[in-house]
């Protein structure tokens, strides 16, 4: 051989080494180096059964597992070296390897190809992440259950359109966000649950003339089964398109809730205060104190929605089996995950430490005619109107206090008979906002004792 080709991956086919441009967009280990530790243990697993089935000899699979133990240590303590042209994290290790143990190393890749190899890591890389995720949103769960029961009984005023609708609890509004995030969770478990088949032994596409055990391997790494067809096994990454739709779907969620952070931080609802240490400044309006760590959060949903945005592109045109295009399913998956583990982390912090302007919140809650609807149930309730007509006669009274430029309760007697005599003093009791809230009694209602009961179950549902 008289070529310059020096690499392990190229082989025998090639006499020279690829270009620089070549490699530079060829290369992948500046980022799939994360995959590290669970590319060491997809391979101790493969080395461990090659060797159980008599397929590599037993010396052999004994200096593979030390290399690859050793080369973890040195990766882990930051004393390896990476190089791009050995392409991705699989070859790093391998390469490593065969200077480890040298004769040994060249039969670890019997049987197994990158193909599975990167979709076996992928797996166990994801498998870490949602269980990251979902103890961070439990987490964010568990603050915002302590902060629901603290203002179970706290009123504010509930919003449809942005405008005055009927008073609510301070306390269900954000208990609203724990059913929220209690969908995330389930939706992390069924990911998890759909994604734990193994694509080890699937080789390059079409399986192997070894005589390999598939269910040794995918039951050393974890996973419930090996992917039913090899081909299937090497091309599929549903399960990374399903964790970049739940995680758009848990970052809308975050960035709703960062929205109202922001509404109530704003001095024109004033409902709520961010401390010193979770606001930030302006360099010329010496006044400010902004809700940045809010408005960030609500700007990464945009790079999450991205990322699912480019990996459905990316598969949506692939043939069967493996396209190098896949490698470009990392770097979403790797920024998604890690955007969220950070929103969640802020979001929590900002709603521990957040302080809720309870009078002004009540105040607010009595402005917009809120109780209106009160009015009109009690029409229904106690004179036996129906209720079109309830909603009628109460429409007329709101617009009877806006002329008079009052609020519903402050209407005279008098007035409300003009509108339907049967109307009596005991009206009064249903028009103000602290006794509209506690008549909602109905099942996942705003009532402070309900709100105290379901912020309990919350507690059980999603903490025990
Ligand atoms: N770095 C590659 C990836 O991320 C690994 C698989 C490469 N396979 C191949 N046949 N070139 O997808």
């Amino acid at each position: 051989m008289t070529g310059k080709n020096t690499n392990i991956v190229r082989g025998g086919r090639f006499n020279d080494d690829p270009c620089e441009l070549m490699q530079e967009i060829n290369a992948s280990v500046d980022f799939d180096k994360r995959l590290y530790a669970h590319d060491i243990a997809g391979s101790k697993a493969h080395c461990a059964m090659l060797v159980s089935q008599g397929i590599i000899s037993e010396k052999d699979g004994e200096a593979i597992a030390d290399g690859l133990d050793k080369i973890l240590h040195e990766i882990g303590n930051g004393q390896f070296t990476f190089k791009r042209s050995l392409e991705d994290i699989h070859m790093n290790v391998e390469a490593r390897l065969s200077e480890l143990a040298f004769d040994a190393a060249g039969h670890l890749h019997t049987a197994r190809s990158r193909n599975d190899q990167v979709a076996t890591d992928l797996k166990l890389w994801l498998r870490g992440a949602i269980d990251g995720l979902d103890d961070g949103l439990k987490g964010l769960q568990s603050v915002l259950i302590d902060q629901a029961s603290a203002h179970a009984g706290a009123v504010m005023p509930g919003l449809t359109h942005l405008q005055s609708a009927q008073p609510v609890t301070l306390g269900h509004h954000l208990l609203a966000y724990v059913e929220m995030f209690g969908r995330d969770r389930g939706r992390l478990r069924d990911c998890r649950r759909r994604l734990n088949e193994c694509p080890l032994g699937a080789a390059a596409l079409a399986g192997t003339s070894f005589p390999i055990d598939r269910e040794m391997t995918a039951r050393a790494l974890g996973f419930d089964r090996p992917m039913a067809n090899s081909m299937d096994a090497v091309s599929d990454r549903d399960f990374t398109l399903e964790f970049l739709s739940l995680a758009a779907i848990m970052a809308v969620h975050l960035s709703r809730l960062a929205e109202e952070i922001i509404l109530w931080c704003s001095d024109r609802f004033a409902f709520a205060h961010l401390p010193d240490s979770l606001s930030t400044g302006s360099s010329i309006m010496p006044q400010k104190r902004n809700p940045d760590a809010a408005e960030l959060i609500r700007a990464k949903a945009g790079r999450v929605i991205g990322s699912l945005n480019a990996l459905l592109v990316v598969m949506k045109g692939l043939p069967l089996a493996y396209g190098k295009d896949m490698q470009e399913d990392k770097e979403p998956v790797f920024d998604a995950a890690d955007t969220l583990a950070l929103s969640i982390a802020a979001m929590a912090a900002m709603l521990r430490d957040i302080t809720f302007e309870a009078d002004r919140m009540r105040e607010a809650a009595g402005h917009g005619h809120a109780t209106a609807t009160d009015l009109a149930d009690w029409l229904v309730r106690v004179l036996g109107v129906p209720f079109r007509q309830a909603h009628r006669i109460a429409g007329q009274l709101v617009t009877r206090a806006e002329e008079k430029g009052c609020r519903l309760e402050d209407l005279s007697l008098d007035e409300m008979q003009k509108a339907e005599a049967r109307i009596d003093d005991s009206v009064f009791e249903v028009l103000g906002v602290e006794n509209s809230v506690k008549s909602r009694q109905s099942y996942g209602g705003t009532a402070p004792d309900r709100v105290r009961r379901a912020a309990a179950e919350a507690r059980k549902r999603f903490l025990e």
